[in-house]
């Protein structure tokens, strides 16, 4: 098969959610229809402590989730499915945002008896703001949920983009009947033996439907799918592509019903890998030289050995077991024979894998999050990856100053690795660290002391906006406690301001201070 029908097949997506939406059991239930586990309940163990494939740290088998995305991969109908998993709110990292950059569309799942919960709110902001086509499943209208159309509403307004309902639901909880699919223009009936039974909407009208006809959550459906046939948006393949419409789907991960018509339709319409920006340029799936990017580094899965995995997104050409590649960032060529690919419950040696796949490779501590890595003869980079503001602040001290050396080495390394940000104090050598979710400070200090061997204390110092500074602009004089002058990892002058009020007060007094965003999404 040419490289070109490789890439056309794959389909590499996220799914997003709100823990409890229902995120695992769609999952499951999604590589059950590829045949991929016998049994759901393989994917994660979290209640019922079965082996989890993500386990690989201690933290995370103490707290029970998983901390980084992990990765899945199955065939499907003739194509390579690709889902990487994203931890949930309070587990949520930086990991969580930049997997964003891997995928090439991603699936929201959200409880139709919630809708959109606060904490997710973010992260499906970033989608939209980075144009991902995104893809919405309504999850569980086996529960007594809110109406269909203040669901959707409720995702035009926050996320600013248009919905279209692939199919409706009549009914919901004990009176969900089924739903219309609006693609085949049947009528998909619930049966309570968890199965579908498709009937078109012309047969409706048979004698045999009519208690069903009579029903009123069937009518009312009826009538709102008729009114959203009429007065609804329309579909546009074009606007979801561009991330400007969501196709909506209604279902159940648990019955399991409506999943593999979402699936089916998912499989159509998400985009295969499509072309990435370099420094030299535009790289195209299908090119012949191999490239790829790494978006998370995993330390520490074995123990025993200072193992560490680097997960690349392919961007092009072909990837094979023994190939070697040059990392762009220092020039220097890696042999790449260990690697590794990421499938459901097992770790398995791959062969060959293709633009769009996500493969493990083994890190000598050589990568950094971002790199990338080329068999092109001019080495080149991918766009760098965005850095996300940290909500959380701490100050960090080594417990035990005798042993600073190692602390310096585990914060110097760990902060390259991408685990968490790092500002120092002006003058002194403190440090503050910033994250996104609570979890990333939990790893860290459990890193810093079994990795380098360095107690830490993080001390919270509550939340930050951070803004960059000319360095020609630094005058010390003029700032205080609620504006405190730190560097950044690279020596760049920033100033933390403790809150919105002293971030425009600041403004108001000294206008001719530039103050820089440098964060893609607030
Ligand atoms: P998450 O990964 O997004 O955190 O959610 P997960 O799939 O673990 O689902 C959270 C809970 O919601 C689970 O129940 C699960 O069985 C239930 N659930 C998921 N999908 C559906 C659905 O379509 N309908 C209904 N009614 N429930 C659904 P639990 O009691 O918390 O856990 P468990 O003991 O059942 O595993």
């Amino acid at each position: 098969m040419s490289i070109q029908e490789e890439v056309q097949k794959r389909k590499t997506f996220a799914i997003i959610s709100h823990p409890d939406a229902g995120k695992t059991t769609l999952t499951e239930t999604m590589l059950l229809f590829g045949n991929l586990i016998r049994e759901a309940g393989t994917v994660k163990g979290k209640k019922s402590g079965k082996f989890a494939t993500s386990d690989w740290m201690e933290i995370e088998k103490q707290r029970g989730i998983s901390v980084t995305s992990s990765v899945m991969n199955f065939p499907y109908e003739g194509y390579e499915v690709n889902i990487l998993d994203t931890p949930g709110h309070e587990d949520f990292s930086e990991d969580t945002y930049r997997t964003l950059t891997a995928v090439d569309s991603v699936v929201m799942v959200i409880d139709s008896t919630k809708g959109i919960e606060a904490q997710t709110k973010k992260l499906f902001k970033v989608c939209r703001m980075r144009g991902i086509p995104i893809f919405t499943f309504f999850n569980k209208v086996d529960r007594e949920g809110r109406e269909p159309l203040d669901l959707m509403e409720e995702i035009e307004e926050v996320l600013e983009i248009e919905t279209y309902p692939m199919n409706y639901p009549a009914g919901m909880g004990k009176r969900f009947l089924g739903t219309f699919d609006r693609q085949s223009n049947e009528f998909v009936r619930y049966l309570q033996n968890g199965q579908e039974e498709r009937v078109p909407y012309d047969e409706l009208e048979a004698d045999e439907y009519a208690e069903l006809r009579q029903q009123e959550e069937f009518q009312m459906a009826q009538d709102e799918v008729a009114l959203l046939d009429e007065a609804g948006e329309s579909f546009s393949l074009d606007a979801v592509l561009a991330g400007e419409q969501t196709p909506v789907f209604f279902g159940s991960a648990l019955a399991p019903f409506g999943v593999e018509t979402f699936l089916d339709s998912f499989i159509e319409m998400a985009p295969a890998p499509g072309s990435r920006q370099t420094t030299e340029g535009v790289v195209e799936p299908t090119e012949e030289d191999f490239s790829g990017f790494i978006f998370k580094i995993q330390a520490n899965m074995n123990p025993n050995h200072r193992d560490r995995i680097a997960f690349v997104r392919i961007c092009s050409g072909k990837f094979t077991r023994d190939m070697s590649v040059k990392l762009s960032r220092t020039g220097k060529t890696i042999n790449l024979s260990q690697s590794q690919q990421f499938v459901a419950s097992q770790r398995g040696t791959i062969q060959e894998a293709y633009a769009g796949d996500i493969i493990g490779i083994y890190d000598p501590n050589v990568y950094h999050i971002g790199d990338t890595i080329t068999e092109s003869k001019t080495p080149f980079e991918f766009d760098e990856l965005p850095q996300f503001p940290p909500e959380l602040y701490k100050t960090v001290t080594a417990k035990n100053v005798m042993k600073s050396k190692q602390f310096y080495k585990g914060i110097e390394q760990l902060v390259q690795e991408g685990a968490i940000q790092l500002f120092k104090k002006f003058h002194t050598e403190s440090f503050i660290v910033g994250a996104v979710g609570q979890l990333q400070f939990d790893v860290f200090q459990y890193r810093m002391k079994n990795e380098y061997n360095s107690d830490v204390m993080l001390e919270d110092i509550g939340e930050r906006i951070p803004r960059w500074l000319k360095p020609e602009q630094v005058d010390e004089s003029i700032f205080d406690s609620r504006s405190t002058l730190v560097r950044d990892r690279e020596d760049n002058p920033v100033v933390l301001f403790k809150n919105e009020f002293s971030l425009n007060l600041f403004k108001d007094r000294h206008p001719e201070v530039d103050l820089i965003d440098l964060y893609e999404v607030n």
